[in-house]
């Protein structure tokens, strides 16, 4: 019989990219005082996540999932969640249009703080310290007092993650995230970009749309869903002790849910079949996500699907292809195959992010958009060709008007990066590349739409 799953099973299973805590009774202390902390998400509002996955899975929805690849203390500002909150909302109205489905919105927000690191230590000038592992857990200064971890800042990233949260529901219900405002707001970014002829015709239909709904007398007041919108919170679930803590029986199921964020995934690091990270996130009820890079290989990719979602339930398990441009072909059919081949269901997404970073000359961490649309265009292609749903894309982007990754059609160039370089991690797209890329995979959606109904068409 298998054994039966408890929240704190992960720690006698093998890990890796976990910190090495000098005061193991301080990171006691701090996990007591989680576990006496309020949930941050009720597992209703995980369950009604998992509904709208769900059609994702059955291609009538799109996912949109995207934030800081890093939160950071030094960063917290409402302006910050405000403005990125604003860009997603922007995205998912040109991503809807494109697509004529419902867009599911999901941030990279309110707790993602705990990075994996490709090396336990980080070397400059001859002076060898342990890397930055996210704010949750060390430092980013390059001292060695700031790199070690310290378990109290833990109790900051949940307060952090709290007060975000707090100010998303504000928005997401309160008004802030009226279709007319949203699109308003798209409008202006139009006008401004130098990519205008281009963007206008979709602009212009979306409001064409919104003239019609409200001449049949569809506005927010009539129909108040227009002046709200369900947002969710997702993050890397990297530092179990934490994600442990807030893992919580759900009174209404018995069901045990990771209260942390709505939506947890698995890195493209940690996701070995026997170790803890996976063990830990197959046994919380929540939506789960996992990074498939380029070592993924499809009879591991089936042993690990029936861990995490044995009862193969639609919403479950969201598949999040990171290869970089030129490698998707090689990788992905293979995949995808095996996962039709026994019936499992999931959503794919694109995280074109991963995959596609590089060095610049000047030695700073990018990515260019080009290489970024190349890879989302590559998703669409293979699934298209293998008459499975291109479920949504995952970025790391942010509202800000950051200059961390190069290209876009108000272009970052090598010489800029030094300019508004902020990330704390890998680099962002800012909100007028996140934008250009929303409105440029809304004109292959609506491609990819109008050539199957062509399709259908001549079929009848
Ligand atoms: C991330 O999403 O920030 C990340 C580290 O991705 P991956 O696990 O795919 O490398
Ligand atoms: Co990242």
């Amino acid at each position: 019989m298998a054994e039966k799953w408890t929240p704190e099973n992960w720690r006698s299973k093998p890990i890796v990219q976990v910190p090495t805590y000098p005061d193991l009774a301080k990171v006691e202390e701090v996990e007591e005082r989680l576990r006496n902390s309020p949930p941050l998400v009720f597992a209703g509002e995980a369950r009604n996540l998992k509904k709208e996955l769900a059609k994702v899975c059955e291609g009538e929805a799109f996912l949109l999932q995207g934030g800081d690849c890093a939160e950071s203390f030094a960063e917290f500002h409402p302006d910050a969640i405000r403005d990125t909150f604003r860009v997603l909302l922007q995205m998912a109205v040109v991503l809807t249009y494109g697509s004529s489905q419902p867009v599911v919105k999901v941030g990279r927000i309110a707790g993602q703080f705990a990075k994996p690191r490709s090396s336990d230590v980080e070397e400059i000038d001859g002076v060898t310290l342990p890397s930055y592992r996210g704010d949750i857990i060390n430092g980013i200064d390059f001292t060695e007092e700031a790199r070690i971890p310290n378990p109290e800042r833990q109790l900051q990233a949940y307060s952090q993650a709290a007060s975000t949260l707090n100010l998303i529901r504000a928005f997401a219900s309160g008004g802030y995230a009226d279709l007319d405002y949203v699109h308003k707001w798209t409008l202006g970014f139009v006008s401004d970009s130098p990519e205008t002829a281009r963007y206008e015709e979709m602009a212009n239909r979306i409001t064409e749309a919104m003239n019609f709904m409200k001449a049949c007398g569809v506005n927010s007041s009539t129909t108040p869903q227009l002046a709200a919108t369900s947002f969710y919170t997702s993050h890397e679930a990297l530092l179990l002790g934490y994600e442990q803590a807030l893992t919580r029986i759900d009174s209404t199921t018995g069901d045990w849910y990771d209260t942390s964020a709505h939506m947890l995934w698995i890195g493209d690091r940690t996701r070995q079949f026997d170790h803890a990270h996976i063990d830990f996130l197959s046994g919380v009820k929540n939506p789960i996500g996992m990074k498939c890079g380029p070592s993924m290989d499809p009879d591991d990719l089936l042993r690990i699907i029936d861990k995490l979602n044995p009862e193969n339930e639609a919403g479950r398990l969201t598949l999040i292809a990171r290869f970089g441009a030129g490698n998707v072909e090689k990788h992905l059919p293979k995949l995808i195959r095996a996962v039709e081949r026994e019936g499992h269901k999931v959503v794919w997404s694109c995280d074109p992010m991963h995959g596609n970073t590089i060095k610049a000359s000047t030695g700073y961490k990018t990515r260019p958009v080009d290489r970024v649309l190349a890879e989302v265009q590559e998703f669409m292609g293979v699934h298209s060709a293998e008459g499975t749903h291109a479920g949504g894309v995952h970025f790391e982007m942010t509202g800000k008007n950051v200059t961390e990754c190069i290209g876009g059609t108000h272009p970052v160039t090598e010489g800029d990066l030094s300019s508004r370089y902020h990330t704390h991690c890998d680099p962002r797209l800012n909100a007028n590349q996140a934008l250009d890329l929303a409105f440029l995979i809304s004109e292959g959606l609506k491609k990819e739409r109008d050539t199957s109904s062509d399709r259908m068409t001549a079929l009848a």
